[in-house]
């Protein structure tokens, strides 16, 4: 009986193995919106995207050499940062923000907490020359990569480039991060037929509808939209999110609705991590007398009380947001050159 049970095992995981995507390459899955993401401007390919993940990988785009952008985005988290609340970079230097995952990137309007960012490509500047975190400047990494083999003739594989400039590290770490495309989530294999919900995550799922869908709304689990959930601004660290960028007074303290996907893995929450467990998160929610101002329209049009049971069926259809299948890709993972 336990060699059958073995063998049943054994072969699930090679099924497994065999449906993950081969390359990692970006896909759109079936009825999502059209992705945003300009491709024509920086058309993938195989080589482009590996070379944007070995990029991703390597320290040496920071002042010394110990950080890479996986040091913050390690992709078991959903290639969030689990360590610190806030990120963490060279020289032991604490930033002022939580790392976000980053997945389906090519659907998203804006960049960072407060939508600071505009372009994909462009991201990339930010972290390597912020001195909190890779504190290296543009001129720094070119010197190193254009000294460097390995990627002189990776860089004149994909781009043609020599020598290797920002644009190309950019295009190239671009590729990479707009590929990571979560789809595969047991909630996308309810919606296209394939399982069903139990009954904790259906009532989970009517809950969600409920009180949240209008600002994480699915399919991406975010409207990508400003707003204040009621958690109140951090009182040491002063950041006034959305206003920084539109210097508007009613923007104060908005931060960009974050998506939910792989949510059971991308802990700590909020824009400062003040959060560490989900569970505390829908604690803050079941109870409408608990939020602080500002708070958004959704949530002052009416008052909520979620008990213990509620909140539990919440979090059961939060845990069906997990994909597995994007966790543990192999292709996303720490290559071998
Ligand atoms: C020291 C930690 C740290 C390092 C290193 C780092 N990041 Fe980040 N990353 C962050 C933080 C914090 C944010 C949120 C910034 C904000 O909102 O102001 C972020 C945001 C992002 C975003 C936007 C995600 C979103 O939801 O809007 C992308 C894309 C990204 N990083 C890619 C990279 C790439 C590529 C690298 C390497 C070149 C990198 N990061 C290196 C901490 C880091
Ligand atoms: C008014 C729009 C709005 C509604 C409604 C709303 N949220 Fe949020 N949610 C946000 C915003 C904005 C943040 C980020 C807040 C911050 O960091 O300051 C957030 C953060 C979160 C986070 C942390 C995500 C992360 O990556 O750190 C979770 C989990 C969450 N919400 C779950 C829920 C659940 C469950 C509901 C329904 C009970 C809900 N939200 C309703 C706007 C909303």
């Amino acid at each position: 009986m336990k060699t059958w049970g073995f063998l049943f095992v054994a072969c699930l995981g090679l099924i497994s193995l065999m449906v993950l995507p081969e390359d990692g390459l970006f896909y759109r899955p079936e009825k999502w919106p059209k992705p945003l993401y300009n491709f024509d401007d920086n058309p993938l390919t195989l080589e482009g995207f590996n070379l944007g993940r070995a990029l991703f990988y390597d320290p040496i785009l920071s002042q010394d050499s110990t950080v890479s952008c996986a040091s913050c985005h390690l992709q078991y988290t959903a290639f969030a940062h689990v360590d610190h609340p806030t990120s963490h970079g060279i020289n032991s230097r604490i930033g002022k923000r939580n790392a976000p995952g980053l997945m389906n990137l090519a659907w998203y309007p804006t960049l960072h907490w407060d939508g600071g960012v505009l372009n994909l490509n462009g991201q990339a500047i930010n972290p390597i020359t912020h001195p909190d975190e890779m504190g290296e400047t543009l001129e720094g990494v070119l010197k190193k990569l254009n000294r460097n083999r390995y990627y002189k003739t990776e860089f004149m594989k994909v781009f043609g480039a020599d020598p290797i400039q920002t644009n190309h590290l950019l295009k190239a770490l671009g590729q990479f991060t707009v590929s990571l495309v979560s789809s595969n989530s047991k909630y996308d294999s309810v919606l296209r037929k394939e399982s069903n919900f139990n009954a904790q995550e259906r009532r989970g799922y009517s809950l969600f509808i409920k009180h949240c869908n209008q600002c994480h709304t699915a399919p991406l689990f975010t409207n990508f939209e400003f707003k204040a959930n009621g958690i109140g601004p951090n009182k040491q660290i002063i950041d006034s999110g959305r206003a920084m960028i539109t210097g508007k007074a009613s923007d104060a303290y908005l931060f960009r609705v974050p998506t939910l996907r792989n949510i059971e893995y991308s802990f700590p929450y909020m824009h400062d991590g003040r959060i560490s467990k989900l569970k505390e998160v829908l604690a803050h929610y079941a109870n409408s007398s608990n939020w602080q101002k500002p708070k958004s329209r959704e949530l002052t049009q009416k008052k909520i009380t979620l008990n213990v049971n509620e909140q539990k069926d919440l979090l059961s259809f939060l845990k069906t947001l997990s994909d597995k299948q994007f966790l543990f890709n192999q292709a996303f993972r720490f290559p071998r050159k």
